[in-house]
């Protein structure tokens, strides 16, 4: 049976041109994107009210509280501008919040973190979904955030900055930017997202550090290249890094 008739009871409810389905309670949005992804509906979000193991990028947990966003994103891409993924969803969280606040203090932060007076507000999960499909998981925080001291880096939520909104208005208006921001890409390629990007990355041309599982790295941030990936100025060599930790010194 597939996926959708099996959640027969889930309303489709149209954003735009997205599908959305919200659920009341999954493991991972990701997840349950991914098994939509066999029903072949391109353009598909799928959101929950509670979600009890949300996962982070490389291994880390996502501390999902309930009144916050997650929401995942199922679109056919090839495969050759995965890359560019994380850029355009982060940007648009950016943007977002700028349509919100245009006084907030928001940064970038390689390769899709949000910051805002620098903490870490969204994150974005990208994996593979069936066949064309990838799968880009965003958790905004809302109304709460973890406060755990041993946390990679600290949070916050919208409503410590005066931003009173709801998981569904937030969705609408992400959707919206976002949708303008993928047509950007598919009319003028990736060098407009990308400058869009490095004018609010934190910490461009300053020295920063990479972690990786066993080792980490220092350098200067110069920029990324056309696939998206960092480059890190060392000793006068320039360094392409895939994949990673950033953090700021
Ligand atoms: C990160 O910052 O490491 C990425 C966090 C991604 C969290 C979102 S919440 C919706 C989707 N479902 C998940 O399990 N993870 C992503």
């Amino acid at each position: 049976m597939s996926y959708l008739k099996n959640k027969i009871n889930t309303k489709v409810n149209y954003i735009e041109d997205w599908a959305c389905f919200e659920l009341e309670e999954v493991g991972s949005t990701n997840d349950e994107a991914k098994a939509m992804s066999k029903d072949d509906i391109d353009k598909l979000v799928v959101t929950a009210k509670r979600q009890l193991s949300g996962r982070g990028r490389r291994g880390h947990e996502w501390v999902s509280m309930e009144g916050n966003l997650f929401a995942s994103f199922a679109l056919k891409i090839d495969p050759r501008h995965i890359g560019v993924l994380s850029f355009i969803f982060s940007l648009s969280i950016f943007d977002m919040l700028k349509r919100f606040d245009s006084e907030l203090d928001i940064k970038l932060k390689w390769p899709n973190d949000v910051l805002v007076y620098n903490r870490k507000i969204s994150g974005i999960l990208i994996e593979k979904g069936e066949g064309e499909y990838f799968i880009v998981g965003i958790g905004i925080n809302i109304v709460n955030y973890p406060k755990n001291v041993n946390l990679k880096y600290d949070a916050t939520c919208l409503k410590n900055i005066n931003i009173q909104k709801d998981r569904n208005e937030i969705l609408r208006e992400y959707i919206n930017i976002l949708n303008r921001n993928l047509e950007q890409w598919k009319n003028f390629g990736f060098e407009k997202i990308k400058d869009n990007w490095l004018k609010n990355a934190k910490n461009l041309g300053q020295e920063i550090v990479v972690k990786f599982d066993n080792n980490e790295i220092k350098g200067i941030f110069i920029g990324v290249d056309e696939n998206g990936y960092l480059l890190l100025e060392k000793n006068g060599q320039v360094e392409k890094i895939y994949a990673g930790d950033v953090f700021y010194i």
